[in-house]
């Protein structure tokens, strides 16, 4: 039996997945049969009222992975069909986790171009936030830009770097790559201003927040710059990132050496959720009035 890891939050939570039978590297069997007709209309839910914000508000990537991993609306997806078609597209596969696993596990994952996906799902009062990713999070707002190539280069290159980050004690600032760009980045793409991050894409307020809203900074992405800036866990972000391309994300995340910047920012406090930089290149400055 492995030791679950402690959720990402402000407040002291236990998680809620069963870690008995996981093996060594965290992963379980899907076991589909585990999954009620409540937890079969959960994803019904979440799916029928995510999906045309997806279409006004997420990058067109999303909905086209969705598509090519034939996600249906009306039931859970069974994780070896997807992976039939998945890694036909770019040699990812998911595996099945019980929840939140430890990083240096997450990391090792990536770099074999496996992305770890809950089993469980969320229940009914819990359909606008939960404290830890169920599979609706991970499934519907991580995995369709798998199927992106450039996008899923980068997630291999991340946990790559992962155990660097481990040495030179700077999994925070890698961390907080991850948050500003998988989580919750923005980009720019020729239909406008869009989302791709897996927070904004499987929260039905943020989707619309993170890409409308006047409260928040969006600003230019910068490798250094996000890697230096604090994050909220348990609130809509305060400032987006905001990438030209995704091929600005695996080149920065793949050709950088992340050594010299753990080495001289490391140990210095990160900047707060919504400071603005003089060197920052501002696309909307936020009005924090929320
Ligand atoms: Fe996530």
């Amino acid at each position: 039996m492995v030791q679950a890891p402690s959720a990402p939050t402000q407040n002291a939570v236990s998680l809620r997945g069963d870690y008995t039978e996981a093996k060594a590297d965290y992963t379980v069997a899907q076991d589909y049969s585990r999954y009620t007709v409540e937890d079969q209309a959960i994803w019904r839910t979440l799916f029928a009222r995510q999906m045309p914000l997806i279409e006004r508000y997420g990058t067109p990537d999303v909905a086209q992975g969705i598509e090519a991993l034939n996600a249906r609306s009306d039931r859970i997806p069974d994780f070896e069909l997807v992976n039939q078609s998945l890694h036909n597209l770019t040699g990812w596969r998911i595996v099945a986790v019980p929840g939140l696993i430890p990083e240096q596990h997450f990391y090792a994952h990536l770099a074999s171009k496996r992305f770890p996906v809950s089993v469980w799902m969320r229940k009914r009062n819990e359909l606008d936030y939960l404290q830890e990713p169920d599979l609706f999070h991970d499934f519907f707002g991580h995995v369709p830009l798998l199927t992106n190539p450039t996008f899923a280069r980068f997630m291999q290159a991340y946990g790559e770097a992962g155990p660097k980050a481990d040495s030179h004690d700077a999994t925070k600032m890698l961390a907080r790559l991850y948050w500003y760009t998988v989580e919750f980045g923005l980009i720019q793409t020729p239909v406008g201003l869009r989302a791709y991050g897996a927070g904004i894409l499987s929260s039905k307020g943020e989707t619309v927040f993170s890409v409308d809203s006047l409260v928040p900074n969006r600003i230019g992405f910068d490798l250094v710059r996000v890697m230096r800036t604090n994050y909220l866990i348990d609130d809509f972000q305060k400032t987006y990132f905001v990438l030209d391309s995704f091929e600005q994300l695996f080149h920065a995340g793949y050709d950088t050496d992340f050594a010299p910047i753990y080495d001289r920012y490391a140990d210095e406090p990160g900047y707060a959720p919504d400071q603005v930089l003089p060197s920052d290149r501002v696309i909307t400055k936020g009005s924090h009035l929320r």
